[in-house]
C-alpha cells in the first residue's frame, strides 16, 4: 500500500506530489539526518515520550538543532494522522541537516533542519504476529553509534535483500561473535530454561521504544528480562526467539537459518509477551489476536 496522500514538509500539510526537497539536502548528500517510527493505535500513538526523548538524544548527537517542542512534535503528529483518517499504522518523522548552495562536508555553523513527516496505514498486528517470521545471520558492518537513529540504513538495506534472497524475512546482524539486533528491530531469545535475554543498550544497538515497552511490562506479568549479549548458537538453541519494533511491535521468530526455533511455532513466553503488550495498546485481544490466546 502506497503512504497516505497529505504530508508534511518544513511547516506545511501538502499532497505528497507537491512534496518538494533540494537535492542538495544534507539527508540525500550526507545521510545527515535522524528520524523516529511512531506507531498508531486506534487512533491513538504509542509512546510518544519515548520517540521525542529518542529523537532529541539523535539531533544532539548529529549536530541538529531540535526545531520543534515535544508538543510541537506531538500536534505534528497528531494533525499528520487526523487529516489521513489514520487509525492503525505508523508515522515516519525525518529532520535532516537542510539544504545549502555548496556541497560542503562540515557545513554551516548553525544547521537550518528539513522536516518530513508521512502517515502509513498498516497492521501492526497482522500476519507477522501471528504466523512468525525468518531470519539468517548476517555480519554487522553498520557504523558505530547504532544507538542514534539515523538514516544511515544502507548496511540494513542490504542485509534485508540478502535475507530475502536466502528465503528469510530479516537478518540478526553479527558482530564479535555476538548478536548486537536485528536489521530494523531489537533481538530477543528464551533459553531451553525460561530466561529471557536481550542486549544491554550501548552504542551497539538502537534503544528501541518497543524494547522499553516490553521491559516496563515485568511486574505485571511477572517475568525477568537478563540484558546481555548474545551468541547466535544461543539462538539456534534457543526455545523461543522473538524481535521488538514500532513496525511489528513483538514478532515471533520461527526458523533461523532455515531451521526450527523450539518447534518452529510461535512459543508461550512470546504469546503472553505479545498479549500483555497488544493490552497495553489498547487492543480487542478476541477480536484481533485470537491466537495469542493459544499456549496460554
Ligand atoms: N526500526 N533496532 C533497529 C536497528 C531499528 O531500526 C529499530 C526500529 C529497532 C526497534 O526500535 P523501536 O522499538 O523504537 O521501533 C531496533 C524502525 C521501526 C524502522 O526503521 O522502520
Amino acid at each position: 500500500m502506497p503512504v497516505c496522500q497529505i504530508v508534511h514538509l518544513n511547516g506545511s500539510f501538502l499532497p505528497l506530489a507537491e512534496a518538494r526537497i533540494s537535492p542538495l539536502d544534507r539527508g540525500f548528500l550526507f545521510a545527515h539526518a535522524a528520524y523516529e517510527v511512531t506507531a498508531v493505535y486506534g487512533g491513538r500513538f504509542i509512546d510518544m515520550p519515548g520517540h521525542l526523548t529518542r529523537l532529541s538524544r539523535t539531533l544532539a548527537g548529529i549536530a541538529l538543532p531540535d526545531p520543534l517542542s515535544p508538543s510541537g512534535w506531538e500536534a505534528l503528529h497528531k494533525e499528520l494522522i487526523v487529516r489521513n483518517d489514520l487509525n492503525e499504522g505508523i508515522v515516519y518523522l525525518e529532520v535532516t541537516g537542510g539544504a545549502y548552495d555548496v556541497r560542503d562536508f562540515a557545513g554551516p555553523e548553525t544547521f537550518v533542519p528539513t522536516v518530513f513527516a508521512y502517515a502509513d496505514s498498516r497492521k501492526l498486528i497482522g500476519a507477522e504476529a501471528r504466523d512468525g517470521i525468518k531470519v539468517v545471520f548476517l555480519d554487522d558492518t553498520r557504523w558505530k553509534r547504532r544507538d542514534m537513529k539515523t538514516v544511515q540504513l544502507l548496511s540494513q538495506g542490504l542485509a534485508y535483500r540478502t535475507a530475502k534472497a536466502r528465503g528469510a524475512d530479516t537478518a540478526f546482524m553479527v558482530e564479535d561473535g555476538f548478536v548486537t539486533e536485528a536489521a530494523s528491530s531489537n533481538a530477543w531469545i528464551v533459553t531451553p530454561s525460561g530466561e529471557i535475554i536481550t542486549r544491554h543498550l550501548s552504542p551497539a544497538i538502537l534503544p528501541g521504544i518497543t524494547r522499553a515497552g516490553v521491559m516496563a511490562l515485568r511486574g505485571k506479568g511477572g517475568f525477568a528480562v537478563t540484558e546481555r549479549a548474545f551468541t547466535p548458537d544461543e539462538a539456534v538453541n534457543a526455545a523461543e526467539v522473538f524481535t521488538t519494533s514500532s513496525g511489528a511491535m513483538v514478532a515471533p521468530v520461527t526458523h533461523i537459518e532455515g531451521r526450527p526455533v523450539g518447534d518452529g511455532k510461535p512459543g508461550p513466553v512470546t504469546r503472553q509477551i505479545q498479549r500483555l503488550y497488544y493490552e497495553a495498546m489498547g487492543a480487542d485481544l478476541a477480536a484481533v489476536a485470537p491466537w495469542a490466546m493459544e499456549r496460554a
